[in-house]
């Protein structure tokens, strides 16, 4: 059987789940990712017009002398949902609760977790699309109403008490508001979609987590520039990315994080100027080469990369579409001129004008 955890033109040890430039969280980061994390509005870099919106929330719910209305977030991974959960928690001095859609399988996990809730506290419910629909159904009244229906017995003597709840604010995020059903999408009062961060506000976090003890890096703006070029638009990859370019500058570089000592680290970690990796380029080579630009549908690209179905739509597609290095058509997704560039390749009816720009292969 194919071995699915290695992609040609990855070599040994780049298991797939080890790739940088995932944006989804993982366990062996948690650690830096939490010490890195703003706790206050204040500190919080980015997301304008969220952390304005959401600081007048925040003021006026106080002045009232009420929790915050329920919130929704909605976005691409890695674009700082708990992370803005974990600042609203603090700006209001009250606990979180933090849990996830698939962690909660049984009607009477939620409702156990929900009468522990004291008046005020944050339950944040993190892939809130993933919710088991029977589960979601004690969500409702507990929103709307603070108040959970529990049966209690069985058979024909079984009955339902409903208990009352403490007031809280449920903060829930997605990757997927699609899959939201609409009850639960309309018992959020507060909804803010989360953005790709601009390159300069990722220089901003790079600078910033790179002067906190727990990274403690020197780092020239330069060499901040260089890492958030390569972030995806994303800081969890920003962070990332720094904590392993000031591994590469404290053995080569005497610890100072330059320009050419960033472009160095990440050229050899494989991540090129714009932020792909093997994978993604593997794709748009597969794409170009066996395919002639496409179009092409999501499991024959998947069958012939190798790759899953699933890391082609959610890890790579979003960024190359984001890019505009491929497009989705009725007819599959093909590559566009931009990436035929980017590889320094072209497609037949495109040789002219079209690959003589700096293009990049790792
Ligand atoms: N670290 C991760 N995300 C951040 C953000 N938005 N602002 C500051 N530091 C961060």
């Amino acid at each position: 059987m194919e071995n699915k955890r290695f992609r040609s033109g990855m070599s040994a040890g780049d298991d797939i789940d080890s790739r940088i430039v995932m944006p989804s969280f993982k366990e062996e980061d948690a650690d830096v990712e939490f010490s890195l994390r703003p706790r206050y509005l204040a500190d919080y870099i980015g997301q304008k017009e969220v952390k304005e919106s959401l600081a007048i929330s925040i003021g006026a719910a106080k002045k009232r002398g009420e929790p915050l209305d329920h919130v929704l977030f909605y976005g691409p991974p890695g674009l700082g949902k708990t992370t803005l959960a974990t600042v609203i928690a603090n700006e209001e001095g009250v606990n979180i609760r933090t849990t996830s859609g698939p962690a909660i399988s049984h009607a009477g996990d939620l409702a156990a977790i929900l009468t522990n809730l004291n008046a005020g506290d944050v339950l944040f419910i993190d892939e809130i699309h993933r919710l088991n629909p029977v589960v979601e159904e004690v969500l409702y009244p507990a929103m709307e109403d603070f108040a959970v229906d529990i049966i209690v017995g069985k058979g024909p003597s079984a009955r339902s008490i409903r208990l009352d709840l403490p007031r809280f604010t449920l903060i829930g995020a997605t990757t997927k508001a699609g899959m939201l059903s609409s009850p639960l999408r309309d018992r959020f009062g507060i909804v803010h979609r989360l953005l790709p961060y601009e390159t300069g506000d990722l220089v901003r976090i790079i600078t910033r987590s790179a002067s906190l003890p727990r990274v403690g890096a020197i780092i020239e703006p330069e060499g901040a520039l260089e890492i958030a070029r390569r972030s995806r638009g994303t800081p969890r990859i920003a962070n990332r990315l720094l904590m392993r370019v000031r591994d590469y500058a404290d053995m080569k570089n005497d610890g100072v994080i330059s320009a050419d000592c960033a472009r160095e680290a990440l050229d050899k970690m494989g991540i090129d100027p714009l932020g792909l990796d093997s994978v993604d380029r593997n794709l748009l080579l597969c794409m170009i080469e066996k395919f002639g630009g496409g179009p092409v549908g999501l499991d024959t690209l998947a069958a012939s990369t190798g790759e899953e179905s699933s890391t082609i739509e959610d890890v790579c597609e979003p960024y190359l579409l984001q890019m505009g290095f491929i497009a989705r058509t009725p007819r599959g997704r093909v590559v566009t001129p931009l990436g035929c560039k980017h590889l320094g390749r072209t497609l037949p009816g495109m040789e002219q004008g079209g690959a003589e720009q700096q293009s990049f292969s790792l």
